[in-house]
């Protein structure tokens, strides 16, 4: 029987814009997604971050879930906005009293708060002033911000998360137009702030480090993930090229200080403008890696370039409420495949979960017995993949509750724990007790 290392961290996470509210509360300033949610056509349902679970004013509640959860550390995030409501200049102490008595609690409970400095919720004064994304001086703003933040919480929190998911408020909200603050931009643009943002990463890990010796410091990524269908040794040869290729863009240059020009512009169109002295920053060494995983894609080998190729997923396959396709398989297999490519560092998976139509019961319980096998299955990959070697040193259920979604708004639920958004009742759900059950035990149960 396979039991988890002992210090393994066990944790749940969230993101400020998804569940604080009170936006306007607390001299929190505007954020983009503020904005993007106010037009009208952008969110489902007109749904927004206004009120979210409403964790601004019911923290102490969300921290006693998460003792019930059995969780030993609880990944958030930052809102930015809230701490410099200008994004620059003068901090908010309203916003730092608010993130202490969050971060003292959560000690006192003896559960380690880990810190996202950016999920995606920019100043919206960055935007206006600078155009966010698009501008370098943002990155370097960042930074400032970073600096701020790891002299005010790097006493007492010592693990630290620079961005969370560059992919999304780069392509998805400059290209695809789905995300905040939309558009259409060309891909060279888009690079271009992709770029930004690993410069973003690379100068705020500096930052952090100049606060206090002991910080932990690294990036939250949403790899391409993908698995060998078959297996045989000459598919899983083609599946860590598979690997290789398709993470060219932030992953390999964030760990290895260095784009790979023909293999970025295959996959990602042209290269952004590099100025001298940037990759130095972008590789600057982490503490370790950070993925979120949700899904991957099928690989085989094959005789022509690049080697390998997709093999289409059917669209009866199993499949989350977000459509995405179950496959536990991908995880096992990142866990293989990035310690190979990047070996002695620690790896998290920051984030990883699944949206189901959950839904209470007479008696009050919610009995979402989708998600709790996802988990099971997932945990399960982790634990195979430690037990041949891979150096995962924690997991984190995404999310501790159900939030709001960005653009699918409260449609989908993610949370071990229910929130009913009419009095905001939270549940803790079959999933929640399983994880608990499981932290409890060490091992898979
Ligand atoms: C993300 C974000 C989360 C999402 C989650 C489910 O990583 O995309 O970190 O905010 O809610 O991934 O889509």
């Amino acid at each position: 029987m396979f039991n988890f290392p002992e210090n393994f961290v066990w944790g749940a996470a969230t993101a400020a814009y998804q569940i604080e509210g009170a936006v306007n509360e607390g001299g929190r300033g505007v954020s983009t997604w503020d904005v993007f949610c106010d037009q009208p056509g952008r969110i489902l349902n007109g749904d927004s971050g206004e009120v979210a679970c409403d964790h601004y004013h019911r923290w102490e509640q969300d921290i006693n879930l998460m003792k019930e959860l059995c969780l030993n550390s609880y990944r958030f995030s930052l809102a930015w906005p809230r701490i410099f409501p200008d994004g620059e200049g003068k901090p908010n102490p309203e916003a730092v009293a608010f993130y202490n008595r969050l971060i003292d609690s959560l000690l006192k409970a003896d559960i380690q708060p880990w810190i996202t400095l950016f999920h995606w919720d920019l100043p919206w004064s960055l935007q206006e002033r600078y155009g966010g994304w698009r501008s370098r001086e943002t990155a370097q703003i960042f930074a400032d911000y970073a600096l701020y933040c790891g002299e005010v919480f790097g006493d007492r929190v010592k693990n630290w998360f620079t961005i969370n998911e560059i992919m999304c408020f780069t392509h998805l909200a400059h290209r695809e137009d789905r995300y905040a603050p939309g558009g259409k931009l060309t891909d060279k643009e888009v690079n271009q702030t992709v770029h930004n943002a690993l410069l973003a990463h690379g100068l705020a890990l500096k930052a952090l480090k100049n606060t206090q010796s002991d910080l932990r410091v690294g990036l939250v990524e949403n790899l391409n993930a993908v698995w060998p269908l078959y297996g045989d040794s000459e598919g899983i040869r083609a599946a860590q090229k598979a690997f290789s290729d398709l993470n060219q863009q932030r992953l390999y240059p964030a760990m290895r200080g260095c784009y790979n020009a023909d293999v970025y512009e295959r996959y990602n169109g042209p290269m952004p403008d590099i100025l001298d002295g940037d990759m130095a920053i972008i590789g600057l060494k982490t503490d370790f890696i950070a993925y979120n995983y949700y899904h991957a894609v099928p690989i085989e080998s094959s005789v022509d370039t690049p080697g390998w190729k997709e093999v289409k997923i059917p669209k009866h396959y199993p499949r989350t409420d977000m459509a995405w396709p179950i496959t536990p398989e991908g995880l096992y297999w990142t866990l293989i495949f990035s310690s190979t490519a990047f070996p002695d560092l620690p790896i998290y998976i920051t984030e990883n979960g699944c949206a189901v139509r959950d839904y209470e019961e007479r008696d009050g319980s919610v009995n979402d017995v989708d998600r709790l096998e996802f988990h099971r299955v997932h945990l399960q990959a982790c634990a195979r993949a430690i037990a041949e070697g891979a150096p995962l040193a924690g997991y984190f259920a995404w999310s501790l509750m159900d939030n709001f979604e960005w653009s699918e708004g409260y449609s989908k639920r993610f949370g071990l724990v229910r929130v009913n958004y009419r009095n905001q009742k939270r549940t803790i759900k079959a999933s929640g007790r399983y994880y608990a059950e499981t932290i409890r035990a060490g091992r898979v149960l």
